[in-house]
């Protein structure tokens, strides 16, 4: 009788040992680590960093096999990969806009420095109706001076930047919902910059 239950008891363990692996494989880093600290005590705190990193590092390497056999990659982006450059980054004309014996390392403060070469932009604010960020020469809000990941120097993907700020109620809502569901992009009806038309509408 006594041997019985033991012999349970142990194949009681085993199958939930095997039923632990199972659930293991096939997880990333963080969801193991969560299952392993939710049955076991004594497992370390944090995810180890090499293991993170691995994760990071494979993804990054397959990334760049995908593109080197010319498919792209499921995100639609390759980590690391600048597809924009700013041309007088680009040909190291790094003088146009640094000084660096000056404090703030800029040529002119950071709200005039792009409408140096820019100058189109300069009739653009006087446009009818100009974006709130743009009139006051804040173009950093959504591009970067060097080279980006993204097209136009964008800080964020084309799609995402308005959401940057925008979260207020749309006073169209359906349609906006709508359109966005369709994958529509804000600045597919919106100008970024400015407009002749009520809300930078093209
Ligand atoms: C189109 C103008 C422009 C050009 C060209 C340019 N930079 Fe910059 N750079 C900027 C701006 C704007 C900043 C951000 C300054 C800030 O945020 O205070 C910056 C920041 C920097 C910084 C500070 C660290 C960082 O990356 O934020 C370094 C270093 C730098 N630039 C080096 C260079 C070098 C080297 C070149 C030439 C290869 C170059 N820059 C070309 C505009 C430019
Ligand atoms: C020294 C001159 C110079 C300054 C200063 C300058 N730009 Fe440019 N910028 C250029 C040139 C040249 C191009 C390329 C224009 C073209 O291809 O027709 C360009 C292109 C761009 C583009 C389009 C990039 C693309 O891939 O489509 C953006 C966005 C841009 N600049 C933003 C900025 C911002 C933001 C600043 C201020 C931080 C700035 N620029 C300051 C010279 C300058
Ligand atoms: C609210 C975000 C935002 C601000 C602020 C902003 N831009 Fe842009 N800019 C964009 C977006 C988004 C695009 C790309 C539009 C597209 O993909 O259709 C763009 C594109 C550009 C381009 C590429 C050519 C074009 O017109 O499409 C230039 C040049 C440029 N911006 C310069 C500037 C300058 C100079 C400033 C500051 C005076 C500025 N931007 C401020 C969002 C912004
Ligand atoms: C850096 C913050 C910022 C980003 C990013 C930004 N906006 Fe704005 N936007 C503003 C501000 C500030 C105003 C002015 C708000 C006001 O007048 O009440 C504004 C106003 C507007 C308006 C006019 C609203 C009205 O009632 O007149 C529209 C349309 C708009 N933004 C569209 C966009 C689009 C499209 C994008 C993405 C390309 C974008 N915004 C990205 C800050 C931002
Ligand atoms: C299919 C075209 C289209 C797309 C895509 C679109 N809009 Fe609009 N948007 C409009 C029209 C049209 C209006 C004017 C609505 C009205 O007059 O009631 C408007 C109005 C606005 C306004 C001013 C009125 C308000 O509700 O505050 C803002 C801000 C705005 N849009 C932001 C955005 C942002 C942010 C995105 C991306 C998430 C976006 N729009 C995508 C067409 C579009």
């Amino acid at each position: 009788m006594i041997n019985i239950l033991k012999l349970y008891r142990f194949l009681f363990i085993i199958s939930f040992m095997v039923g632990v692996s199972l659930l293991l494989i096939g997880c990333d880093a963080t969801a193991r680590h969560k299952v392993l600290t939710t049955i076991f005590d004594g497992v370390p705190s944090q995810i180890p960093p090499e293991e993170v990193l691995d994760d990071y590092y494979n993804k990054r390497r397959q990334a760049e096999l995908d593109a080197a056999a010319g498919l792209a990659s499921k995100e639609g982006k390759i980590p690391g990969r600048h597809i924009s450059k700013h041309l007088p980054y680009a040909e190291k004309k790094c003088k146009d806009c640094h000084d660096f014996s000056t404090s703030v390392g800029l040529v002119k403060p950071p709200r005039e420095l792009c409408f140096v070469c820019h100058r189109d932009f300069l009739d653009y604010i006087l446009e009818p109706y100009v974006h709130g960020p743009v009139a006051v020469g804040d173009c950093s809000a959504c591009h970067l001076p060097h080279s980006s990941e993204n097209t136009s120097l964008l800080e964020l993907n084309r799609n995402e930047i308005c959401d940057k700020c925008h979260h207020e109620e749309r006073l169209a809502v359906a349609m906006h919902d709508k359109v966005m569901n369709h994958g529509l992009a804000c600045v597919d009806c919106h100008d970024a910059h400015y407009g002749q038309a009520r809300y930078f509408l093209k």
